[in-house]
């Protein structure tokens, strides 16, 4: 049985992963309208993935005994000040899905319950992985500056996943 701290944290995680998705979403439609195809490409895989992280969290909660609820998610940004800014967003999002995802371990951790102990670090190693290739996006931006931009948006279209 789930204990009740982890149940709860992991039913604040199935909306934090489900912002993640509709967040990814609304910046990929804001790229697709800025001509930015590849990477528009890029966003809508990851709201394809944080869709994804969502399912296993629910999925995860009901196995073990608990109850996952699909909450109400709030309106993600329409507008973004430019690519480099968002990506700047989508790295400090990353961050703080990371702090959630520790909390959620840390819960699992003092409450003995192993199974989330190891469950979860599938999570902790995505975080890493998710992390770094927005940063590696963030290096790139800094290289291409705007007049690059467009180079860089097909260089992505090749650099998916
Ligand atoms: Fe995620
Ligand atoms: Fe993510």
């Amino acid at each position: 049985m789930l204990p009740k701290k982890v149940e709860e944290l992991c039913n604040r995680q199935i909306e934090r992963e489900g912002y993640s998705s509709n967040l990814y979403l609304a910046m990929a439609s804001w790229a697709e309208n800025k001509g930015m195809a590849g990477i528009a490409g890029w966003l809508y895989v990851q709201a394809e993935e944080e869709r994804g992280h969502m399912l296993k969290f629910i999925k995860y909660v009901n196995e073990r005994g608990g109850a996952a609820a699909v909450p109400a998610f709030k309106q993600p940004p329409v507008k973004y000040k430019g690519i480099h800014e968002m990506f700047k967003e989508v790295l400090k999002h990353e961050q703080f899905i990371t702090v959630s995802i520790n909390d959620v371990l840390e819960a699992a951790m003092a409450d003995k319950d192993h199974a989330t102990v190891n469950w979860i670090q599938w999570f902790v190693k995505e975080q890493v992985e998710e992390e770094n290739s927005v940063q590696i996006i963030l290096d790139k931006l800094d290289l291409a500056g705007e007049h690059g931009l467009y180079f860089l948006d097909r260089d992505i279209i090749s650099a998916r996943g």
